[in-house]
């Protein structure tokens, strides 16, 4: 049996990788293809995945462009995918996200609103929509019920892309929600394991957990070994012999080095304003009484996260 892990790696902001996996031939002996499109803004890839008989697909995690400095956006990154599945001839089915992220925006509604394809993240999404929701003061009006969603995956669900099963893992550490989606060999496995010279994600978010991000690495390096090579891919084999945090570690040891290193990274950029898009199904909030629509930024809802090292005594 054979396992392998593809990884979405940025070369110049390997803080922000995301790994994607194929993971276990075993689970429907389907080889999906897979296209990864790396956001160099962002530093985060987004996937196409196809069903190679039905040529059903679902893209994982696809990104709303957003300038921060005119606070405008726009939907280039996700029409790229689009165009790609006409391209190639494919049908969308499914709109994925592994966990909302904090570094982009999320293009889930829009692709939502062009294709009516299904859309789902993993159900404790709630809890986090619970806890943000708190730092945003947003008014009762603001669904935390996952609805923004067609489905809220549990742990171990199952669902099809054509005629391809998909695994869900619940995969907590770097956010609580995180999800891994096991589609025939591939696994995507979201913000956990990096490419094994950069280590693993960080853990200090919100709902993050050093130790709980181990026990999820664990559970991704059970997968079986494969040695698929591709852009962005490494395999399980790999990641058990040489992930910089990893190897040669045990879970106390881990946490303790994943903590200290946290305490020492500055905040995502985005993070404040991209969680009230991702939180909402990658929606806008809704347009006020001239039509246009505002983010809140939460002030000192965080007094030294975004300082970055900056905070006295912290050495970096
Ligand atoms: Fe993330």
């Amino acid at each position: 049996m054979t396992n392998a892990i593809f990884e979405s790696v940025s070369a110049t902001r390997p803080d922000r990788l995301q790994l994607a996996s194929p993971a276990t031939a075993a689970d429907t002996g389907v080889s999906p293809d897979v296209t990864g499109f790396y956001d160099e803004a962002t530093g985060s890839v987004q996937y196409v995945v196809a069903d190679p008989v039905t040529r059903k697909s679902a893209i994982i995690d696809p990104v709303l462009d957003f300038d921060p400095r005119s606070g405008s956006t726009r939907t280039t990154s996700a029409d790229r995918l689009l165009k790609h599945i006409e391209a190639h001839g494919l049908t969308l089915e499914w709109i994925l996200d592994t966990h909302p992220h904090a570094d982009h925006f999320s293009a889930t509604g829009y692709l939502k609103d062009m294709t009516g394809a299904s859309t789902g993240i993993g159900e404790r999404v709630v809890e986090m929509q619970r806890l943000w929701k708190a730092f945003y003061n947003l008014p009762d009006s603001v669904p935390v019920d996952g609805s923004q969603w067609d489905r809220l995956f549990a742990d171990g669900e199952r669902f099809t892309v054509g005629e391809m099963e998909v695994r869900v893992l619940l995969s907590p550490g770097h956010t609580l929600s995180s999800v891994t989606y096991v589609m025939g060999n591939a696994a995507f496995v979201h913000d956990t394991l990096f490419m094994p010279d950069s280590g693993t994600a960080r853990a200090d978010f919100p709902g993050g957990d050093a130790r709980q991000l181990w026990r999820t690495i664990q559970r991704i390096l059970q997968l079986p070994s494969d040695t698929r090579h591709a852009c962005w891919e490494s395999t399980v084999a790999a990641q058990r012999a040489h992930n910089l945090h990893v190897k040669n570690c045990d879970e106390s040891k881990f946490v303790k080095l994943r903590t200290e290193r946290d305490r020492r990274l500055p905040m995502p950029a985005l993070m404040l304003s991209a969680l009230q898009v991702n939180l909402a199904g990658g929606r806008l909030p809704p347009p006020e009484s001239d039509g246009r629509r505002y983010l809140k930024i939460p002030l000192n809802a965080f007094p030294y996260a975004s300082w970055g090292g900056s905070e006295p005594g912290l050495k970096k």
